[in-house]
């Protein structure tokens, strides 16, 4: 299967060509699952006319084959042994701190069972389809080139202005420094370059994050070090076949600065880590008061780690972290599921009282279908399966509410909750944009371990979210609202007299758009896993609303308030996810469905596709 999706020029010209005709044939707003009406003699047209074109475009999928500085064929069918080492450099070498809490044995990888194909099967069969129509091919088409064109301009102005920087800053079209000074940007968009086929970029980009220093620079963000650099890395050189080993150098690197917070007495990682402290070989401890979320999402990143090194102990790492949220999991106030409140000291994971799938708490619930996945459903993996299902049990049961909006869609959200005991359990009803993510986990854990009741929870949670957007005055959902609700999971009457600043929206107390991808995420999950192509006119919808009021002249920015009327202001912020995530996420929806497939590539949760391979 192909890495990578694009198209020729001469398809690129034959879709803009037909652009125009086409969209006066796409539907404005496209009802929710219903199929679209097309016009038959329009249809006739467009097919010889694109056929036309198609007969005059060399058309092909296989990416140019980039330099590459090793021989290595293919990645890896076993861990390498010897485990591989980074290749010495000037930069600041983490290995060479000593240990003061040294680990006296290390826990493997699982030995990669002889059965391939053991885990069930996971995208829908679009391979039967084959033969859908050319006009919505080439619509697709039209589509991706939008997506793509948003990308390389907001590229273009990053390469201008703010190369090396962590972010462009897209009004005043300067830079800034957010993540450590390493490039967030640079090293996240690495995979978004490949898979766009931006080839020539990508190897500009790669040359560059070779000089990059991981050194000691004060208080660092473990969880977004580890999301954005270190899985923006292992994705890249996953994507190039393994063959760049440049890039695996530079996780190793990385990795090696990662696993020196977790140097404690517990060996539990400290999240929020003083490196200059640490680089001296002070003594550390973990932090009494964290966060769920930045303990418990290293798990994808070290397994895809050590299976492409060889080297277990970042495996052991993640594994010590497991044990601890294993052994507490049916211990908190809501059995299933931890507090986003922790302390990582002790560690005891069972006194706070808030509970939330949205942000400080998501990953955490997030990497344990996928790690599974990673790890290939063997049997050391059936610990994150077990508890998978412990957590989604109590999600189903006490998270997800159903708003009470004016067409009574049939959608769930998931919501904030407050428990002082099993038994007294309050929702708020406050809905965020970075909980969409929920629905792709569930419709992902539904088809990973057999559940179809996970998969139809996971569209009515997505459908919420699209929901939110068609129903948001300018088609963008808001960063943090209330929804009035219903008292069940079942209809209810919408009641139009209930105080709300837009109908289905009862308060809105963050009204930003920061350029978030978790809706246009579990879009995206539902049509791999469903194949309902309504999905890419849903997503059609999103893209054209975010682009065009997200636009600056430089690139995109975040938006101060989705719920005025007309231009709207905007913030001096394109975080690193727009490239990395958002616009990656658009892309793949228009793209071949065998391109990155869901049974051959799990994402980490910055949208970084780490190959299932060893
Ligand atoms: C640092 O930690 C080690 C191991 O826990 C301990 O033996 C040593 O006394 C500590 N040093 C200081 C300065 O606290
Ligand atoms: C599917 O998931 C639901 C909710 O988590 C659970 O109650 C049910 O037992 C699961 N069914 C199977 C077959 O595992």
């Amino acid at each position: 299967m192909p890495s990578g999706c694009y198209m020729s020029d001469g398809i690129l010209f034959a879709s803009l060509l037909l652009s125009s005709a086409l969209e006066m044939y796409s539907p404005k707003k496209p009802a929710m699952h219903s199929r679209r009406q097309v016009r038959w003699p329009a249809l006739l047209f467009f097919i010889f006319a694109s056929l036309m074109l198609l007969n005059h475009s060399p058309y092909s999928f296989l990416p140019s084959p980039p330099k590459y500085t090793s021989s290595q064929k293919t990645c890896p069918s076993t861990p390498p042994y010897p485990p591989l080492l980074p290749v010495p450099n000037s930069g600041f070498n983490w290995r060479r701190i000593e240990t003061k809490n040294p680990v006296k044995s290390f826990t493997s990888l699982p030995k990669a069972t002889k059965k391939k194909d053991k885990l069930p099967r996971i995208q829908y069969g679009f391979e039967k389809e084959e033969s859908t129509a050319l006009y919505g091919k080439v619509m697709q088409k039209r589509r991706l080139a939008a997506v793509k064109a948003a990308f390389t301009r907001c590229w273009a102005s990053y390469k201008d202005r703010a190369w090396l920087k962590d972010e462009l800053t897209p009004v005043s079209g300067s830079s800034k420094t957010t993540f450590g000074g390493w490039g967030a940007t640079l090293v996240d968009s690495l995979d978004t370059l490949w898979i766009m086929d931006l080839k020539q970029e990508f190897e500009e980009a790669v040359s560059a994050v070779v000089e990059v220093d991981f050194k000691p620079d004060g208080v660092i963000n473990m969880f977004e070090t580890t999301i954005r650099y270190l899985g923006g890395l292992l994705s890249a050189y996953d994507l190039t076949d393994c063959k760049d080993s440049r890039l695996l150098s530079k996780a190793i690197e990385l990795g090696d600065m990662i696993y020196a917070s977790f140097d404690t007495p517990n060996r539990m990682p400290i999240t929020r880590w003083d490196s200059a402290k640490a680089s001296k070989g002070q003594n550390q401890t973990a932090a009494a008061s964290g966060i769920i979320a930045e303990l418990a999402s290293f798990s994808l990143e070290f397994t895809r780690l050590s299976q492409l090194t060889g080297d277990m102990r970042y495996y052991d790492a993640v594994t010590r972290v497991t044990n601890v949220l294993a052994d507490q999991q049916m211990k908190t106030n809501i059995p299933g599921l931890w507090p986003v409140g922790i302390d990582v000291e002790t560690p005891d994971l069972t006194q706070d009282t808030q509970f939330s799938l949205g942000a400080m708490a998501d990953s955490a619930y997030e990497y344990l279908g996928k790690t599974y996945q990673l790890l290939h459903g063997t049997k050391a993996a059936f610990q994150y399966k077990n508890m998978y299902n412990a957590a989604m049990d109590a999600v189903i049961r006490h998270m997800l509410f159903r708003p009470m909006v004016p067409d009574e869609a049939d959608i769930l959200m998931p919501t904030t909750v407050r428990a002082s005991s099993p038994k007294s359990v309050h929702q708020d009803h406050t809905a965020q944009h970075l909980v969409c993510f929920v629905g792709g986990m569930l419709a992902l854990g539904g088809r990973l371990f057999e559940n179809e009741t996970h998969v139809e929870y996971g569209r009515r949670v997505t459908d919420a979210c699209v929901w939110s957007y068609q129903n948001a005055p300018n088609g963008i959902m808001p960063e943090m609202f209330s929804m009035p609700s219903c008292p069940s999971h079942t209809p209810c009457v919408y009641d139009a007299t209930k105080e709300q600043v837009h109908p289905g929206f009862t308060s809105v107390s963050d009204a930003r758009y920061i350029l978030r991808p978790e809706a246009i995420e579990s879009v995206f999950y539902m049509y791999r896993i469903t194949g309902d192509p309504l999905y890419q006119d849903i997503a059609w919808e999103m893209f054209q609303a975010i682009d065009s009021k997200s636009r600056t002249d430089f690139a995109n920015a975040a938006i101060r308030n989705v719920m005025a009327d007309g231009e709207g202001e905007k913030e001096d912020s394109m975080e690193s996810f727009w490239l990395a995530e958002t616009l990656k996420y658009f892309y793949l929806m228009f793209c071949e469905p065998g391109v990155l497939s869901l049974d051959e590539w799990v994402f980490n949760t910055e949208a970084h596709p780490f190959r299932l391979g060893v």
